[in-house]
């Protein structure tokens, strides 16, 4: 009960000039329990993301990442802190110029400083680990799919077995049955690691298989949080609309307002 969170935001703001994106986030994420974000789009999911991983810097508020105090830290401090976490961006963001393999190991390499033939051996594994063959490492991602790019960037963000793994709109892009093999093998992917997770998405397909909490993000503010179940019966109107995908309710009306 009293075990630190893994990650920890405590009434996070973060302005652009006039801009308020984020309005005091307050969200709690326990070791090894996977958090879901859901939300329409511009409602500042990617900016929370960047500010945990310090891309951005809040404007005010705390975030704690295993008690440790990593709000404003630089340098050094820094990259320390991002040793822990794995990432798979939203539209994978692979390197081109990279054959699938490095930017499997890229991490290990940049980051960890390991040699370029152990971290082949590893990118190769993992590779294996998503259901990617050997003779793919040795592609250009320019030459896949978009299912097997969101494979690769699932082998990257696990090749450094970090203990947390970001995932943002793991399945933008992907058609339905692509999007739920790639959920299952995040699923089968983090259960291997005991990592925690925090995920973005407006797919609701997707946040019900991989969540055990998920938490609304609407206009900068968590407006309701709740284990994945609860989901159905949050009583909360912003919620219902959009999990069901209504175009009619409380969001339209606030848009209507523009
Ligand atoms: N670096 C930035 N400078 C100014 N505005 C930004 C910046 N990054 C994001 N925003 C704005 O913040 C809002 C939320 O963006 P974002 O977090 O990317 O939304 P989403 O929920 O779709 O991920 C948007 O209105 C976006 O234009
Ligand atoms: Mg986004």
């Amino acid at each position: 009960m009293s075990s630190t969170p893994m990650i920890q935001l405590e009434n996070v703001h973060k302005h652009f000039g006039p801009k308020q994106v984020l309005r005091g986030i307050d969200l709690s994420v326990a070791k090894g329990e996977s958090m879901v974000i859901i939300g329409g789009s511009g409602t500042g999911k990617s900016v929370m993301l960047k500010c945990i991983l310090g891309l951005l810097e809040p404007t005010t508020g705390t975030i704690h990442v295993d008690g440790e105090d990593v709000t404003h830290l630089r340098g050094r401090a820094r990259k320390e802190v991002l040793t822990k976490f794995g990432m798979l961006f939203q539209g994978a963001a692979l390197f081109d110029s990279l054959p699938v393999w490095e930017n499997v190991a890229f991490g290990l390499i940049q980051g960890k400083g390991m040699n370029k033939k152990d971290a082949r051996e590893i990118a190769t594994e993992k590779l294996r680990r998503v259901g990617l063959s050997p003779d793919v490492g040795l592609l250009s991602p320019a030459e896949l799919s978009g299912g097997m790019q969101k494979r690769v960037g699932l082998a990257r963000a696990i090749a450094s077995e970090p203990e947390i793994i970001f995932f943002d709109e793991p399945t933008t892009g992907l058609d339905p049955i692509m999007a739920d093999v790639i959920n299952d093998l995040i699923v089968e992917c983090v259960k291997d690691l005991g990592a925690t997770t925090l995920s973005i998405t407006h797919d609701m397909a997707s946040a019900r298989k991989i969540a055990d909490r998920i938490a609304m993000l609407y206009q900068g503010e968590i407006i309701w949080e709740g284990a994945k179940a609860e989901v159905d019966t949050s009583g909360n109107d912003y919620v219902d609309q959009f999990i069901h995908g209504r175009a009619h309710g409380p969001i339209q009306m606030e848009l209507r307002k523009l």
